[in-house]
């Protein structure tokens, strides 16, 4: 079935039953694959996306329900986001699979709130499972982007 999507600001057609998962029509169909697939069911952030503005997880979410919303993936965002220079100088990634979803999550929370708290980065991150441990460096680089002091202890180097 043919649906119009608005995908990283560009009106896009798709072909796919209305209830595959947005995750599924943005990786299989459109090829954006930086967002990932972790758990399938909402708990651990990897497939974030954006839907005008709002951090949504794709996984769950069926292609009939996206409607005429803005969706922005992480290859919308250009390569040349704050966030994403935070995340570089950083070096935030290990294995780099939960990043995405880290990241539109940051996203959201800036648009939302530009100056966030210690806590309120708390809350909005609580959902985005990291499997290697990057939380302390996620913190410190969103901190760094909104120009705030990074308290949080920096995390040894990769090797
Ligand atoms: S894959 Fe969607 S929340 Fe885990
Ligand atoms: S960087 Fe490996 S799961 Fe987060």
């Amino acid at each position: 079935m043919a649906t119009t999507l608005d995908v990283n600001g560009k009106p896009t057609a798709v072909e796919a039953a209305p209830d595959t998962p947005l995750l599924w029509v943005l990786r299989d169909e459109l090829q954006l694959t930086g967002t990932k697939y972790g758990c399938g069911i909402a708990q651990c952030g990897a497939c974030t996306v954006l839907a005008d503005g709002q951090p949504i997880r794709a996984c769950v979410t069926p292609l009939s329900a996206v409607g005429a919303a803005k969706i922005t993936t992480i290859e919308g965002l250009g390569g040349d986001h704050p966030l994403q220079a935070a995340w570089v100088k950083h070096d935030v990634p290990q294995c780099g699979y939960c990043q995405s979803g880290q990241i539109m999550s940051a996203v959201a929370l800036l648009n939302a709130n530009p100056r966030p708290t210690d806590a309120d980065i708390d809350g909005a991150m609580d959902g985005n499972i990291c499997r290697c441990g990057t939380y302390q460096r996620i913190k410190a680089a969103i901190k760094d982007a909104v120009g705030a002091p990074a308290t949080a202890p920096a995390q040894p180097a990769r090797a």
